[in-house]
């Protein structure tokens, strides 16, 4: 099915743009006029430096794509999933490979006309890494390295890193019932950013991150060479996964353990306002989310709600649960832990996994799973998020100035997830991801809009909601999740980056990994060719 869709794509790819020919033709005439009348000197040279690095028998079309093209916009917008960037500064190419080699290519020519690269899988980066930059640069958007290979015998899949996570469980639930794979809600996330960022889902309590769960990777590293966990040994197969793959090379593709999950999991709803007694149930959730049995996953989101016009808004929270199991032994096990809820069994609705993936992405558990293959779905909206952990329970009066500050904003949406689980039991340092033991939950803060002119305002009350935040959650460092960028907490000079200057904003995200990152940054890309506002630094002898 995947493959289809690479067809159905290919088929929209009209006539007219840069066509790459092959070495094999040499520059062919063909190619030579198609390139006078539209290209700059700069845009030839470029190339005819790619074609010169491929293998005679790699012929490629519809590689590069120039600002003249007429499909760039089209590309370039497919997967901006944050419209706060669709102006921002845009690549002087875009390259869409279909192998290594075209990679390869692009690295090396990138290097030799001094351009940087952005890499781009899902497009989902909050702050736009993947497709924005202040200095020339190219995108690499992996859309079509997307191939999913499924083995059910030995329980694993190869996964190209332009595969979306729709795509990944779509093509293991197409193999088997009782196997599925840890990570994101969002089935448009890419593979390829949000496994090298850590990636967690609901089913993370019961088998920790999706980076946890690589067993190897393909990566395109500054030189152009392709690695695999062997070749590129086991410290930088350590920094990929959680790290941040942009900062070290291309990941081409994840090979992923899948994991067993039961043919019947459960989920069920339950939404209070702050009248209904919603403040109590948080409280009480805080203390015991993070210590339910680990196939249970019980996540609370705090929205503002109207319950009708008349009314003030107030708040709202929702508890989420999904259970790896029937609903007999989730009853047993919620009423006696957390009875506030009041759940029965009228409230649990029995399904597959997979339909729990349909269900946690907003469909209808009826649908097809080929709505998971969706990739195109574009945003209309702009917006900001950021994070923290918490690791002591967030005292009443704490909660209550929250939930006042979330009522000012009424598209602010706040998601709260419980550690614990299968997460304490993985060493911090096992990835660079290193809050595990000691965190009872982590917040996502998220606010979004539709006009331009409100975005001021909104970021406004996102930056004076994380200062009202700071006593209640995480010191020295004030924890963060890489996944969920956000350059407020500092960014990187260009072209030089010092360890002080980047230390700001990758303690938090990495803590006591972040030193080990820098090493690996160092050997493994030491001239910093994989610059971005947020990349590991590399190590100078000053
Ligand atoms: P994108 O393509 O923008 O890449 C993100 C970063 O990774 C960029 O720096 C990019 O250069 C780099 N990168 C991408 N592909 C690469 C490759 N092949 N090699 C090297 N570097 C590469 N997170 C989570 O843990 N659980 C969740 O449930 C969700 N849900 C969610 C929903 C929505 C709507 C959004 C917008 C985001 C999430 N996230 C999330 C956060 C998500 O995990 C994070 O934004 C990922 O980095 C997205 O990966 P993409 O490939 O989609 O982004």
């Amino acid at each position: 099915m995947v493959g289809k869709i690479t067809r159905a794509y290919e088929r929209e790819v009209k006539e007219g743009d840069v066509k790459m020919a092959s070495p094999k033709f040499g520059m062919s005439i063909l190619f030579f006029f198609l390139c006078i009348s539209f290209c700059s000197s700069t845009d030839q040279s470029f190339q005819q430096c790619f074609s010169s690095h491929l293998p005679p028998s790699n012929i490629t079309y519809d590689v590069i794509f120039t600002q003249n093209s007429s499909q760039y916009s089209s590309i370039l917008q497919s997967s901006i999933r944050n419209l706060r960037f669709s102006n921002a500064s845009k690549p002087r190419y875009l390259v869409t490979p279909y192998n290594e080699d075209h990679i390869q290519a692009t690295i090396i020519c990138s290097k030799e006309h001094h351009m940087h690269v952005r890499v781009r899988s899902g497009g989902h980066d909050y702050e736009g890494l993947s497709y924005i930059s202040d200095v020339p640069f190219i995108v690499i958007d992996l859309f079509h390295i997307r191939s999913v290979m499924v083995d059910i015998k030995n329980e694993y899949a190869w996964v190209g890193a332009g595969a979306t996570l729709g795509e990944l469980y779509y093509s293991i639930s197409a193999k088997s019932n009782v196997h599925g794979f840890p990570a994101g809600s969002c089935p448009t996330v890419g593979v390829g950013g949000h496994i090298s960022g850590g990636g967690f889902g609901t089913i993370f309590r019961k088998y920790g991150l999706a980076a946890d769960n690589v067993i190897d990777a393909k990566m395109i590293d500054v030189n152009g060479n392709v690695l695999d966990r062997k070749s590129m040994g086991e410290d930088l197969f350590w920094a990929i996964r959680g790290g941040g793959g942009a900062s070290f090379g291309v990941i081409f593709s994840w090979k992923l353990k899948l994991v067993r999950v039961p043919p019947t999991v459960t989920v069920f709803k339950t939404v209070k306002s702050l009248e209904q007694g919603a403040t109590k149930l948080v409280q009480k959730w805080q203390n015991i989310a993070y210590k339910f049995h680990h196939d249970l996953f019980v996540h609370a989101v705090i929205q503002v709600t109207n319950p009708n016009s008349n009314q003030n808004p107030t708040v709202q929270v929702s508890f989420d649960c999904l259970f790896l199991g029937t609903t007999e032994r989730l009853l047993s096990s919620i009423q006696r832990s957390f009875p506030e809820l009041g759940v029965t069994q009228e409230n649990c609705t029995e399904m597959s996994w997979i339909q729990s993936v349909l269900y946690f992405a907003g469909y209808s558990i009826a649908e097809s799973a080929d709505v998971l293959l969706n990739r195109t779905t574009q945003s209309t909206q702009s917006f900001k998020g950021k994070s923290d952990y918490v690791k002591e329970a967030i005292p009443k009066t704490g909660l209550e100035g929250l939930f006042k500050m979330v009522v000012e904003e009424e598209t602010s949406v706040l998601i709260l997830t419980p550690y614990g689980g299968r997460m304490k039991q993985i060493k911090s340092s096992a990835t660079p991801f290193p809050y595990r033991s000691e965190y009872l939950y982590g917040i996502q803060y998220m606010i979004s809009w539709d006009v331009a002119e409100e975005t001021g305002k909104r970021i406004g009350w996102m930056r004076r909601l994380y200062k009202y935040m700071e006593p209640y959650v995480s010191t020295a460092p004030r924890a963060a999740y890489f996944n969920y960028r956000d350059l407020d907490l500092g960014r990187n000079s260009y072209p030089n980056t010092s360890y002080v200057e980047s230390s700001e904003w990758g303690l938090k995200y990495f803590n006591h990994n972040f030193n080990r990152l820098v090493r690996v940054k160092t050997l493994a890309d030491p001239h910093n060719f994989f610059w971005n506002e947020q990349s590991i630094p590399v190590l100078r002898l000053e």
